[in-house]
């Protein structure tokens, strides 16, 4: 590689920032939107100690996605959820350790795994929407965040916790949660006392599992949960092919819980949100709940819930809208070239942090037709705009792609075709901006309300 700095991507100096990365003056869409009008599809930014380069849009986009690890690394740049998932595993740990932890993720979450947490899907929803009056007023993501809570308590962390400790291993994972301020992305352990309770409501998350996984051993009895998978797991290539330690499941758990819980959630949201403020989009996936009742019956099993295109679509376009993760990161450990859409090439210098933005990205009318439009017809045939590579990135893409898509679409399904067969929505109040004062990007307050179904 020839590293001359001319051929670097440009360089947008004096931006003023505020703390971390994340909080930029004017707001990270402001950053994005400035910098793409100014310096195109790749410029870089110096950030505290460290530069960022974006990349953003297809043509820039599949070195990023398809590199190895010991090209384009995650460890350097989401090393800031060590406190949070713990030691020994996911970011604390080499990446051949890391591949064989995500391995057992994948296989935590195959077709057969999945089909077996559908009912528990299914009861968490019924249970939870039976709760709901006549008629009242809500607000989608607090009402989700609930719901996926206990949802992911039982699939997740198993029967015990959703049984029996589910108010106090909750409260835990709130700790956790709000130790997690735009801070700590650069500054994961400084003295401030949201890290504090972040850490001790760890230790005692530690020492919950650690009880329930050794019951669960000496008893030998076995539940259907991804907490068992992991009980059950052994390394393959690595450690002496041992199973893993109390603190590595407790640890493999809240990753997988930090991926997927408010992302699920909040994609629920924007569903309703963009169904009930869209109501041809809303009545045709009523609609397809008919069909598939009439065709199925009323049970929904992983494959009445694979059938629902409609809806399917739906949870799609909200996504594209408002992915949940605004930033996926990567360290550049080699220099990489790239040529933009208008041929342009720039050499990535080893040591940037490299970031593409599913946000910024799904806004491009190069990949989506009249991209502030919802319109979920436009992944249906002939037109799939989806399948332009690198185009739709709401679960990432290529090495790194998100391993729950296939849960999180099932487990939304679930709770919206309990809500199609029996609610009508409204909104009271206008489709909300999304908050990119969060962590992970949701919607701003919005009442909605709803009414049951006469039967
Ligand atoms: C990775 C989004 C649900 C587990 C990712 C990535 C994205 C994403 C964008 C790529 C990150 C990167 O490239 O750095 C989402 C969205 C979800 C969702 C929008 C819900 C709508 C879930 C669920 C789980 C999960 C439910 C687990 C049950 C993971 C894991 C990875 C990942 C383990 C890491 C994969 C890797 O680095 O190789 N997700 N996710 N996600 N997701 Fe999801």
């Amino acid at each position: 590689f020839n590293l001359l700095p001319s051929k670097r991507p440009p360089v947008w100096e004096g931006l003023p920032f505020i703390g971390g990365l994340l909080k930029f003056t004017g707001g990270p869409w402001k950053l994005l939107e400035n910098g793409y009008a100014k310096f195109g599809e790749c410029f870089t930014v110096p950030v505290a100690h460290r530069r960022v380069t974006f990349l953003i849009g297809p043509e820039v986009s599949p070195h990023f996605f398809k590199a190895g690890d010991d090209e384009m690394s995650q460890s350097e740049v989401y090393d800031f959820n060590i406190p949070t998932f713990g030691r020994g595993v996911v970011f604390d740990v080499e990446q051949k350790v890391r591949t064989e932890q995500f391995r057992m993720f994948t296989e935590a979450l195959t077709k057969n795994r999945l089909k077996s947490y559908v009912p528990h899907f299914n009861k968490e929803a019924e249970e939870y929407f039976a709760k709901w009056g006549e008629t009242g007023v809500v607000d989608f993501k607090d009402e989700f965040s609930k719901l996926i809570t206990l949802t992911a308590a039982r699939t997740l962390l198993g029967r015990e916790v959703r049984e029996q400790l589910f108010d106090e291993v909750a409260d835990l994972l709130h700790g956790l949660d709000e130790g997690m301020v735009p801070l700590s992305v650069f500054f994961p352990y400084a003295p401030i006392p949201v890290h504090f309770k972040r850490d001790r409501c760890r230790k005692d998350l530690a020492a919950i599992f650690a009880k329930i996984i050794r019951a669960r051993r000496e008893s030998g009895r076995r539940e259907e949960d991804v907490l068992q998978q992991f009980i059950d797991a052994r390394y393959q290539n690595v450690n002496g092919g041992r199973a893993l330690t109390e603190e590595e499941i407790t640890g493999l758990l809240i990753a997988v819980l930090f991926a997927g819980q408010h992302t699920s959630s909040i994609t629920t949201s924007w569903t309703g949100i963009f169904m009930a403020a869209n109501k041809e989009h809303y009545n045709k996936a009523a609609e397809e709940q008919q069909d598939i009742i009439r065709k199925f019956g009323n049970e929904l099993s992983f494959e009445t819930l694979s059938e629902m295109e409609v809806l399917h679509r739906n949870i799609t376009e909200a996504l594209r809208m408002h992915p949940p993760l605004l930033l996926v990161m990567r360290y550049a450990k080699k220099p990489f070239s790239v040529t933009t859409s208008t041929g342009k090439s720039y050499v990535i210098p080893k040591g940037d942090v490299v970031a593409a933005s599913p946000n910024f990205s799904h806004m491009l009318p190069q990949c989506f037709n009249n991209p502030k439009a919802y319109d979920p017809d436009r992944f249906a045939p002939p037109r799939e705009e989806q399948n332009k590579p690198y185009a739709f990135i709401g679960f990432g893409a290529g090495r790194h792609a998100c391993i729950g898509q296939n849960f999180a679409y099932l487990q939304i399904k679930s709770i919206w075709s309990v809500l199609l067969r029996n609610f009508e929505f409204e909104l009271l109040d206008p489709v909300p901006e999304a908050d990119y004062e969060s962590m992970v990007i949701g919607p701003k307050p919005c009442r909605v309300r709803y009414t049951r179904r006469k039967l």
